[in-house]
């Protein structure tokens, strides 16, 4: 199988359907790590749950020293030699030289329907704009944020009266659908794009 290390910064949500998906026999993939950048993320207790090893590299005390955070990170992944890296939730900006390490084997998920939104603040964004339709976007990650080949996208509409509260729940559940279909294929070595 490959192996898969999922980054988390939160309650990690996507990473336990991700896990969930990957206990079938018949998936291409197991769940190798869970790392956070938040030693208190909800999702790190929740990986432990599933049997799945965790690590914790706290991002604050390394400042604006991303090269020297990520190098304490990599200690971790490195020791876990996964074959995919999947951002699930992870909120920390990546540098170039982390990102060309794991080029063409890492993903990640985003709230929009990029090119729609990349950053921060996508539902605000979506309702400001008068959009009626909304989503998720999973993609390969690329030096560029919230860039690279796209592999699959969900689409929700946006509902009359929908805060960004309302909307984030709704694109979560999205979310929830998307991520797991894509790293299965992805897994079995198809790079094809899945729109749901
Ligand atoms: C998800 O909505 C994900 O798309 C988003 O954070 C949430 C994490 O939820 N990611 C980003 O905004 C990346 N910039 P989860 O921890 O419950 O999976």
């Amino acid at each position: 199988k490959k192996r898969v290390a999922l980054l988390i910064s939160g309650g990690g949500s996507n990473m336990v359907r991700l896990i969930e998906d990957m206990q079938d026999e018949d998936h291409p993939c197991t769940a190798v790590l869970v790392a956070s950048n938040d030693p208190n993320a909800a999702g790190l207790a929740k990986a432990a749950a599933f049997g799945v090893p965790t690590a914790a590299v706290d991002h604050k005390p390394f400042g604006k020293n991303r090269a020297a955070f990520e190098a304490e990170l990599l200690k971790h992944i490195e020791a876990a030699n996964p074959d995919i890296v999947v951002l699930a939730g992870f909120m920390r900006v990546l540098t170039a030289d982390f990102v060309q390490r794991f080029e063409g084997r890492m993903l990640n998920i985003h709230p929009s329907l990029l090119p729609k939104y990349p950053g921060l603040h996508t539902h605000a964004r979506a309702i400001e704009a008068g959009d009626t339709e909304a989503g998720c976007t999973v993609h390969e990650v690329t030096a560029v944020l919230d860039d690279g080949p796209l592999l699959g996208q969900a689409r929700v509409p946006v509902e009359p009266g929908d805060t960004a509260e309302t909307l984030a729940a709704r694109v979560l559940r999205a979310e929830h659908r998307l991520y797991p279909a894509v790293l299965r294929r992805y897994g079995a070595g198809d790079k094809s794009r899945i729109d749901l």
